[in-house]
């Protein structure tokens, strides 16, 4: 069994790779931008705008440049072994594969957070207008159920309602067609649109001055933390979702192509949909107004006298972001199946559900954990320990990328990162700036999470890995 000094590694099932690109290969680039983008739009534009813009002031938009520009760096690489490992379980399985065991572990760990918090963001996000939306449609409701204790509430029910609900609908077998993800991107998109058209005219460029109020680097003033990066580091979220893409690799008409396409053409969509967005937003609005606010973009309208557009876009929100929601704890079922089938998790985490064929128990569990932070905790302090994880998920994915290129030069790679080592180091720099520019809070909540989870690794998991007990594929 090969090993590094992190433990065994698993396997790279060549026979798998080889014959992936060849099978069922139906889409081509529009469809992989459209799958990019149903994946992607989400929370991160419709609330965490009104967070960037409370950290960064009008520089947000230079906040969304950066966070695109570092995740379509991580996309490529992600591609590249996508391809490669076409298994599930995305970075952890690669991390597995390239640097060893407890390395996996750390990342499958971080997954977690990633995938489940993701959820908990988006659910919080859509109770944000759900509340914004029947509020101004003179509906009032009881603040002790729409809001945690951290906002004077005793639970946030409507971002634990729909936690649940897609839960219920994800155990029930239910996975997004792609005619519901055009249908649901053209939503999305129109909103955003109708958002630009309706605030443009009353831009004002005394709202963008001072652009940077705070600064470029990540410090914390006035109680918080703020600057640019700062705001990147809490933006980025409005960008993950593209491995979407890069796992739909293997039904790809001309990979190196497509993909490449797919990949940056998805980025730089959602990137220039959001810098206009936000330019429009802060264009219209001094920042401050917008700051901190559950639903920046409909109040953003409202405020201009557009009550009707600000309903259409909350509207727009309250259908399309379950669909992002649903993408993501497919993912985190996933992660969990397979960490549990290599061992490192419990049996119970990868049995499938005979009637539905759905991994039943543990997209419940899923479905609670989301649904009590989403319930209990703060939206930016949620998001924060999400990116967190993406981000050591990414460093990962950046740097397999680089290792594998140097120790299996020879491997058949259907898609081909281009300047891989350029890429890849930027991947992990861009990655690691980010990180650090996160809150210090968050960076300590997130150490606390990784300690937690070593100790099962060490405890629990080790003794138990199907690789190292000579049970999985070997190295
Ligand atoms: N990128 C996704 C969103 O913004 C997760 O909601």
């Amino acid at each position: 069994m090969a090993r590094t000094a992190f433990g065994p590694i698993k396997r790279i099932d060549l026979a798998r790779t080889e014959a992936h690109g060849a099978l069922r290969a139906t889409l081509s680039w529009p469809h992989l931008v459209a799958l990019g983008v149903g994946a992607i739009v989400g929370t991160g534009i419709y609330t965490l705008t009104g967070v960037g813009a409370e950290r960064a002031g009008p520089a947000v938009i230079l906040a969304f440049a950066v966070a695109g520009i570092v995740c379509a760096c991580a996309a490529l690489a992600y591609s590249e072994l996508a391809t490669l490992i076409p298994t599930s379980g995305s970075a952890y399985t690669y991390t597995y594969s390239v640097l060893g065991e407890t390395l996996a572990w750390i990342v499958g760990w971080s997954l977690i957070l990633e995938y489940s918090l993701a959820c908990s963001t988006v659910a919080v996000g859509w109770g944000g207008h759900l509340v914004g939306w029947l509020q101004s449609a003179g509906v009032a409701l009881p603040h002790a159920f729409l809001a945690g204790p951290h906002d004077g509430g005793l639970v946030n029910l409507p971002a634990v309602l729909v936690s649940l609900a897609v839960a219920g609908l994800l155990m029930a077998g239910t996975r997004e067609s792609a005619t519901v993800n055009i249908i649901l991107v053209a939503i999305k998109l129109a909103a955003l649109t109708v958002f630009v058209i309706f605030t443009a005219p009353a831009f004002n460029a005394d709202n963008l001055t001072p652009f940077m109020p705070y600064g470029f680097a990540s410090h914390v003033e006035g109680g918080g933390t703020k600057g640019v990066m700062a705001a990147a580091a809490i933006v980025f979220f409005a960008f993950y979702g593209f491995d979407a893409v890069a796992t739909s690799a293997e039904e790809v008409k001309r990979p190196a192509r497509d993909l490449t396409i797919g990949i940056i053409g998805s980025m730089a969509v959602c990137t220039i949909i959001y810098m206009a967005v936000c330019l429009s937003a802060v264009g219209a609005l001094h920042y401050t107004t917008l700051a901190n606010s559950p639903e920046p973009l409909a109040l953003v309208l409202r405020t201009l006298g557009h009550p009707a557009a600000s309903h259409l876009v909350a509207l727009a929100a309250l259908i399309a972001l379950p669909s992002v929601i649903l993408v993501m704890m497919y993912g985190q079922s996933r992660v969990f199946f397979v960490m549990s089938r290599d061992g490192l998790l419990p049996g119970i985490m990868s049995r499938v559900n005979a009637r539905t064929g759905t991994p039943m128990f543990v997209t419940g569990l899923t479905g609670i954990f989301v649904a009590i932070v989403a319930g209990f905790f703060r939206l930016d302090e949620i998001a924060e320990l999400a990116n967190a994880g993406t981000l050591l998920a990414f460093i990962a994915v950046g740097v397999c990328l680089i290792v594998l290129r140097k120790t299996r030069p020879e491997l058949p790679r259907v898609f081909r990162c281009p300047a891989p080592y350029l890429v890849g180091t930027l991947t992990v720099i861009g990655c690691l700036y980010l990180m650090i520019s996160l809150p210090g809070m968050t960076l300590v909540r997130f150490a606390l999470w990784n300690v937690i989870g070593l100790a099962f690794y060490f405890i629990y998991s080790r003794s138990r890995s199907r690789l190292a007990t000579g049970q999985g594929g070997e190295g």
